[in-house]
């Protein structure tokens, strides 16, 4: 059977969301289903199709004839046209698109709304390059009268794979970019929240967008995921998550040596001299550690403070990290949502645990907020661990949640030692007023984004990425374009006499 996608808004019982493949809306094979609920009270928000391997296959198909009948021979200002439109169908739905990630996620309603407007961007940020996508001319070195040029030509089948934490800004990132450069696409959503992708299946499908170009096929990591991944006839995987699925992903990659980008989470440093402001420094530090309940994978978990601000920094940080308005997202006044499932609240409330065990300071938080209106959900209370030494564990694993942890440095050189003593680099920071210093340190520090009194500064046109164990490639920016296409170079002998030099 096929049908569309329930409405936005509609209320009674929970929302049906089905497979998008081929331009269709349609059950999974199996005819099996998984629930998506809301993290501030467990209730069921929709009942989605449980795609696995045999939709993954017909997936794949549906985007290989596509790539082949329509959109690799598309012209390129034909596509531009079909990514703004998509971009223009995506900002009049915003604020629904945004409930829903609100549902979803259980991030507060102007964090989603953000980052729905971000994904908008997206779509015309790639809009723009799809028409100056090209190769270069290279004149022959040797004597002799050749042509020689490349041309750039998109890979094929691209699929994505996405985590929880900001699904429908990843949705974007792994679909814009690649329809631009000429691929089409098989996304497959991260479990916990698939709404909103199935969501831009469906601005998708009304924005015109012909079948096959985008499929949207939601499933589980093992079976949906490591398909996709595996799959011979897919050209490239873009994986955000965690580094344990990110090396499957690239075992996967073997059976065709498809590439491979992986964005992989992170553990960045944050640090903060004594020359600085102590508001504006508290500011910013709380902006980059909880943000989205923790969830965010260049989140600054690691304080690094001077020593000679240490006990002022810690002092104002818990203060304010106790004023933080923790509660249902839905509400205009909440700072901070739940974390989005069960396992992640266990997940933080196990790193609580060894924190105190490791012998640091739980200086604020540590458990779940007392309101009972609040007991449903998967809410923890910001966090903070003073007194950490960087060999701890919470001061080298990733927790993905509200907690930070503070270490005291003494100068520069000790500064840029701990930031860098950790298996990522994704993101690092540095609040200064002394130019000089901050420049020093931006170069030193082994991060794919460093940020300079600011945090969380993303753009469309920057490149965004990991060292380390944070992963490699790049999204965003002209410089993924490259991770969407290949080279082909092509030789052409303009000389009037060829020499035969097999010749009698
Ligand atoms: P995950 O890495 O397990 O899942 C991310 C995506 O990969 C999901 O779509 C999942 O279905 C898929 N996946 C899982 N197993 C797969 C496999 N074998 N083959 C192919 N795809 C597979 O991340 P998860 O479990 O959702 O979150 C766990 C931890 O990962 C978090 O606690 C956090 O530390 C980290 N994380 C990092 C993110 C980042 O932005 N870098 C985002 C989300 C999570
Ligand atoms: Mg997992």
């Amino acid at each position: 059977m096929t049908t569309i996608a329930q409405p936005i808004g509609e209320t009674s019982g929970p929302r049906r969301y089905q497979l998008f493949i081929g331009g269709k809306f349609v059950d999974a094979k199996s005819g099996r289903t998984f629930d998506t609920i809301f993290p501030h009270d467990r209730s069921v928000q929709a009942r989605v199709a449980e795609g696995d391997k045999a939709d993954i296959d017909a997936a794949v198909a549906a985007a290989r004839r596509a790539y082949d009948d329509t959109w690799s021979t598309m012209l390129p200002q034909e596509r531009a046209k079909h990514l703004h439109r998509i971009a223009d169908v995506m900002e009049q739905r915003a604020m629904d698109i945004a409930a829903l990630e609100t549902l979803d996620v259980g991030m507060p309603g102007m964090l989603a709304t953000g980052m729905v407007m971000q994904a908008v961007e997206v779509f015309r940020y790639w809009a723009g390059w799809a028409t100056k996508i090209h190769g270069l001319t290279s004149p022959s070195m040797q004597p002799g009268d050749y042509l020689g040029y490349t041309l750039r030509e998109p890979l094929g089948v691209v699929g994505g794979i996405t985590p929880w934490n900001g699904p429908f800004v990843m949705a974007a990132w792994k679909t814009a970019p690649a329809l631009a450069c000429g691929n089409t696409v098989v996304l497959k959503p991260a479990e916990h929240t698939p709404m909103t992708a199935m969501e831009l299946a469906r601005v998708a499908a009304d924005a015109g967008l012909p079948e096959g170009v985008l499929n949207v096929v939601p499933g589980f990591g093992p079976t949906a995921g490591a398909a996709l991944a595996q799959h011979t006839g897919v050209e490239k995987i873009a994986f955000t998550g965690e580094h344990v699925t990110g090396r499957l992903v690239v075992q996967g990659s073997v059976t065709n040596l498809k590439t491979v980008t992986l964005e992989l989470g992170g553990k960045s440093p944050h640090i903060i001299f004594d020359d600085v402001d102590l508001e504006t420094a508290v500011a910013n530090a709380l902006f980059g550690l909880y943000t989205n309940t923790g969830q965010i994978c260049s989140a600054g978990t690691r304080l690094l403070v001077q020593k000679s601000m240490y006990d002022r920094f810690v002092e104002r940080f818990v203060e304010r990290s106790q004023q933080i308005v923790v509660g249902d997202p839905r509400e205009f006044t909440t700072r901070m949502g739940p974390l989005v499932s069960e396992e992640q609240l266990l997940k933080v409330q196990r790193y609580v645990e060894i924190g105190k065990r490791e012998g640091a300071t739980l200086a604020c938080g540590g458990g779940r907020p007392a309101d009972p209106a609040l007991a449903n959900g998967f809410y923890h209370m910001p966090t903070v661990f003073s007194g950490v030494d960087n060999s701890m564990q919470i001061a080298q694993e990733e927790i993905f949640g509200p907690v930070g942890v503070v270490i005291p440095f003494e100068d520069e050189e000790d500064a840029v030692r701990i930031g860098n003593d950790v298996i990522y680099g994704l993101a690092a920071g540095v609040q200064t007023r002394d130019v000089k210093r901050a420049h020093r340190v931006a170069r030193r520090l082994q991060a794919g984004t460093v940020w300079v009194n600011t945090w969380h500064k993303i753009e469309s046109n920057a490149p965004f990425g990991g060292y380390k164990l944070s992963g490699y490639g790049r999204e965003n920016g002209p410089t993924m374009i490259e991770y969407l296409t290949r080279l082909k170079q092509v030789w052409v002998d303009l000389n009037e006499f060829t020499v035969d030099l097999f010749g009698m």
